[in-house]
């Protein structure tokens, strides 16, 4: 079976939970919309939104960085029949220093929250990283609860979070591993093979992964939150890298009896390089990370960030910057929510009024605000805070 995490031409881009590679010119979202068979958010389904919500799309919704989805219709249909569902998203805990690109599903996922009046599972899928890298066992735990700080301080409701290390819930509801063994039972190595890219020579640990990354998008394997109810449908989003999952998920689904995860996808919040890659805790140079400093802040951004201006002043006033290449620009589409602010810096950097250095000193400053607001809310999660949020239990929400 062809790998359809890639496109035709291999060398041009590749997307799956391990690689993000785009061509020349970045990653061509619609061609993935394509490849992978979702829908394109558009105008109105934008509309039907601020409709049932009653408010403004989110700014990532406004501009297309969630640009895709699978059966959000069907989480509208629900919600205007007033049937309640549920929010999954997660993380796999592979690093102390989460980066700006993680905080992405996190930040729309609150606002779905909050919005919607709906109950958030949140996966941290330690046994995934422990498969993956060469971390012990205590450390991938270790390191669950050091990420779970950071989603906490994201501002989620503990009344309506449940928020869980597999390597915990395994061992706290045998409802996790049935469904798992469930799935496991429906899909073949070669279809494995398929949706993953994964080889003869990889453990049958990461074989067996994906079912575990799975089950979450079925309500009864929360029976402390749904009871038995198989049928509260479920929510994911996640950037598109994540998506292979849920194309497993949801081709197993029906034959278990269970409802399909709806999901909302996002593009990749770029690296400092420019749009060809994300931004990966791997490398960082090629990230802002939520444990940085203002002096490092500053530093990345003007010695790393691509930028759209001319290479000398006089070109760029001359000819202006390409915003649509231009990395500090990109930065301050997903994190500065004023439009009208945002549409004049747009103007003005085409044109040539503003140069480079002046576009990168107004996405410093609100990245090192947000970076030491995010690091001050982290600072005011106690450990009674966690264990709350981390402890399986009834949770509260209109259904
Ligand atoms: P992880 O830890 O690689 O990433 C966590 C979440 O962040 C998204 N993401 C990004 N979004 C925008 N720009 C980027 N540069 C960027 N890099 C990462 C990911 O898509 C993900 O949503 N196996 C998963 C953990 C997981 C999960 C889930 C994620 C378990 N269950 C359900 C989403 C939904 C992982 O390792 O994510």
């Amino acid at each position: 079976m062809a790998n359809p995490a890639q496109t035709d031409d291999v060398d041009e881009q590749t997307v799956t939970p391990w690689t993000v590679r785009g061509g020349e010119k970045g990653i061509d979202y619609s061609k993935l919309i394509e490849t992978f068979g979702s829908q394109p958010i558009d105008a109105p389904l934008l509309e039907r939104i601020e409709k049932a919500t009653g408010q403004k799309p989110h700014r990532f919704l406004r501009r297309g960085i969630f640009f895709s989805h699978r059966d959000l219709q069907l989480v509208l249909d629900n919600y205007e029949a007033r049937k309640s569902f549920y929010l999954y998203t997660g993380r796999g805990p592979s690093s102390e220093a989460m980066h700006l690109g993680h905080l992405i599903p996190f930040v729309f996922t609150r606002h779905l929250q909050e919005v919607f009046d709906v109950p958030l599972v949140v996966q941290l899928t330690d046994d995934e990283k422990f498969l993956w890298k060469d971390l012990s066992l205590e450390e991938v735990h270790r390191l669950a609860y050091e990420n779970a700080k950071d989603i906490i301080a994201c501002g989620f409701d503990v009344k309506k979070t449940f928020i869980f290390s597999d390597l915990d819930y395994m061992a706290q509801r045998p409802e996790f591993y049935q469904n798992i063994l469930k799935v496991r039972k429906c899909v073949t190595f070669n279809q494995v093979r398929g949706i993953f890219g994964l080889t003869d020579s990889d453990s049958i640990g990461k074989i067996a992964f994906p079912a575990v990354q799975a089950v979450p998008s079925f309500s009864n394997t929360f029976p402390d939150i749904f009871g038995k109810k198989k049928d509260v449908l479920c929510l994911i989003p996640c950037a598109i890298d994540q998506d292979p999952y849920f194309r497993m998920t949801r081709d197993v689904a029906p034959r278990l009896g269970y409802m399909k995860p709806a999901l909302l996808h996002s593009t990749f919040f770029p690296a400092l390089q420019g749009s060809q890659s994300k931004m990966s805790a791997s490398d960082p140079n090629t990230s802002i990370f939520l444990t940085d400093s203002p002096q490092a802040i500053k530093k990345k951004i003007n010695k790393y960030a691509f930028s759209g201006g001319k290479d000398t002043v006089e070109d760029h006033r001359k000819y202006g910057g390409d915003t649509s290449i231009d990395v500090p620009y990109q930065y301050l589409t997903f994190f500065m929510d004023d439009d009208k602010r945002l549409a004049e810096i747009k103007e003005a950097y085409e044109k040539g009024e503003m140069l480079t250095g002046e576009l990168k000193q107004i996405l410093i400053q609100v990245l090192q605000e947000l970076v030491a607001e995010h690091q001050r809310r982290r600072a005011e999660v106690t450990d009674e805070m966690i264990r709350e949020f981390m402890t399986p239990r009834k949770l509260n929400f209109s259904s």
